[in-house]
């Protein structure tokens, strides 16, 4: 038995979100946040890092804890090329920034030749699913792709972290899903991101899962809506990529999102018990492909809250690589406070701090989505 093998295949799990954040925006501060000097930064970083399990953030740290996260390092040279001569960190960090923010249109990816719709589930709570859907759906929507993020969580955290209006009762996914009608009339634009438009949840989805039992044909619902959206848009505003955000459950919810998808990305948390209840996920999934949607298949893995100094975080990717093989993307999503930051302002981390290690990472992982062909 090698070590890696208790890392959580059959066991019993319980996560607790370390955030305390979340609250409602009011009075909070929109646009980036003004960068301390770096000793504050690093201050606080270490006040923040208390926890043994929390990593230095990279950006304060000289990115010092992102070059030994693969993926991060192999981003950030990816992003900032051959270091001009007498650059400062600083000089390349703003220059890695500006990229981010206007990328020069050689930097646009490829456009799918119709629309990618990708759930983004684990039944696992608080291993990245709406971090990873709404910072990747930023990063291709800066690199000219058209992107809808539907959030089908009642916590509505992935319509938070999207700057968008999504007070009970307003128009959102919910009226879709169990009213039927169209869900254009929900789509808001992300503030601050260009071509990136969301599909909120209130907290009128909660009621959803009893709510659609008794209803004809319940697990199809957003399919058919999302169906319906995309057949009513004109060519030039089709969306290249739908990025459905799940709860953490395998619910009718998460049913639907996997009836309207034709691909899963799977993030999966460098902890332990990482694997606790991936098999449930995978029989769910090959449930869904003989039964509801024979097009739907596990086409991507995305390494989260990798804390190179660790060699658990190691063994856990070791453990997803060995099973999941090149469907686990390279670059692992390093554990960043800017990344848990920047939800409460309302705000991706690629606009909060666009030259993190985090903000870096999720642009590679984007990239690797978008030269990945759907299976
Ligand atoms: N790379 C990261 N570095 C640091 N913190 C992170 C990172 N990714 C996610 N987090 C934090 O971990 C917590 C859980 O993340 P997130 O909300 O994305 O998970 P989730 O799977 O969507 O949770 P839920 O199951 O409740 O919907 C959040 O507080 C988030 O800010
Ligand atoms: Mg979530």
């Amino acid at each position: 038995m090698t070590a890696a093998s208790g890392l959580g295949w059959p066991a019993v799990v319980s996560v607790v979100s370390p955030t305390g954040l979340g609250w409602p925006r009011a009075g909070r501060q929109r646009g980036p946040v003004p960068r301390e000097t770096d000793e504050p930064a690093r201050e606080r970083s270490a006040a923040m890092t208390a926890d043994p399990d929390e990593a230095p953030d990279p950006a304060a740290a000289g990115h010092d804890a992102a070059k030994e996260t693969p993926g991060a390092g192999e981003a950030l040279a990816g992003q900032d090329g051959p270091a001009a001569a007498g650059d400062t960190p600083i000089a390349a960090a703003a220059r890695v920034a500006v990229r981010l923010r206007a990328p020069a249109t050689g930097d646009a990816f490829a456009r799918p030749a119709r629309t990618r719709v990708i759930v983004v589930a684990n039944q696992k709570g608080g291993v990245g699913k709406t971090t990873t859907t709404v910072n990747l759906g930023a990063a291709l929507a800066l690199h000219g792709q058209r992107v809808l993020v539907v959030d089908l969580d009642p916590q509505g955290n992935a319509s938070t972290a999207l700057g968008v209006h999504h007070a009970a009762g307003s128009a959102s996914v919910y009226d879709s899903v169990i009213d039927g009608r169209e869900l254009g009339a929900a789509v808001q634009d992300s503030p601050g991101i260009a071509g990136l438009r969301v599909v909120p949840a209130t907290i009128d989805l909660a009621g959803a899962e009893i709510e659609l039992v008794p209803m004809v044909a319940r697990e199809l619902r957003l399919r058919r809506a999302i169906t319906a959206h995309l057949a009513a848009l004109a060519e030039e505003e089709r969306p290249d990529y739908v990025l459905i955000d799940c709860p953490p459950s395998l619910g009718l919810l998460t049913l639907n999102a996997l009836v309207a998808a034709e691909e899963v990305l799977i993030p999966i948390q460098c902890e332990y018990y990482a694997l606790e209840g991936l098999g449930q996920l995978v029989q769910t999934i090959d449930m869904v492909t003989s039964h509801l949607n024979a097009g739907l298949t596990i086409s991507t893995i995305l390494l989260t809250m990798y804390d190179a100094r660790t060699r658990l975080a190691a063994q856990v990717a070791d453990e997803v690589r060995a099973h999941f093989a090149d469907r686990v993307l390279s670059t692992a999503i390093p554990r960043s406070v800017r990344v848990s930051e920047a939800p409460s302002y309302g705000q991706t981390v690629l606009t909060y701090d666009p030259g993190s290690s985090g903000s870096l990472s999720y642009v590679e992982a984007a990239r690797e989505l978008a030269a990945s062909l759907p299976r």
